[in-house]
């Protein structure tokens, strides 16, 4: 699959935890393009697992996403965004500065996001945290094409988030 990226673009990776995303950020875009809910739970508490720092922490993302939507920079935001109210704020965000979003939806089976989630080395989450997780994103899901993305690319096999090509396109 070929996932064509804009600029400025916010892009939103929604998937449960082991979904790979942050892997497949690193993989196809700059460090510093990559606005992620665990670094900034990292940033405000030293530690990116700390669960009390997560309201911290999400201000901090959303801070720095508005700072550079505003001049125009590719965002992508790593976070599991399984719930429409934690995506609302982020689309509101980009629609506010006149920039598309494009979701990058892993929809996965189970059991790749529970034996990635295993094999972490550290890190790991609570296998039923998984489950609720897969569960809010099918509820959600519904609604998603309603909720003001440009584009949509879901991703529903290892095989396909494996291959996986990220094309720029030049604008201006
Ligand atoms: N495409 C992949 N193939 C094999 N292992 C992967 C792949 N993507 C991620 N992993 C492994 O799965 C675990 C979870 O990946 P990660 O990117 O941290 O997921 P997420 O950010 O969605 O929680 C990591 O140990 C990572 O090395
Ligand atoms: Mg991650």
């Amino acid at each position: 699959m070929t996932i064509e990226i804009p600029s400025p673009v916010l892009v939103l990776l929604v998937g449960p935890s082991g979904a790979g995303k942050s892997t497949f950020a690193r993989r196809h875009f700059r460090a510093s393009e990559v606005l992620s809910s665990d670094f900034c739970r990292a940033l405000v508490s030293d530690d990116e697992a700390d669960q009390s720092a997560t309201k911290d922490a999400f201000e901090l993302l959303h801070l720095i996403l508005a700072k550079r939507l505003q001049r125009g920079r590719v965002t992508v935001v790593d976070a599991t965004n399984v719930h429409a109210s934690a995506r609302r704020p982020l689309l509101e965000a980009a629609q506010l500065f006149g920039v598309p979003a494009v979701g990058i939806l892993f929809q996965l089976p189970e059991s790749v996001y529970q034996n990635r989630n295993q094999q972490r080395p550290h890190r790991k989450v609570q296998s039923d945290v998984i489950v609720a997780q897969v569960s809010s994103l099918k509820e959600s899901l519904a609604g998603i094409e309603n909720e003001g993305f440009a584009r949509l690319y879901r991703l529903t096999s290892v095989t396909d988030s494996d291959s996986v090509i990220v094309k720029r396109l030049v604008t201006g």
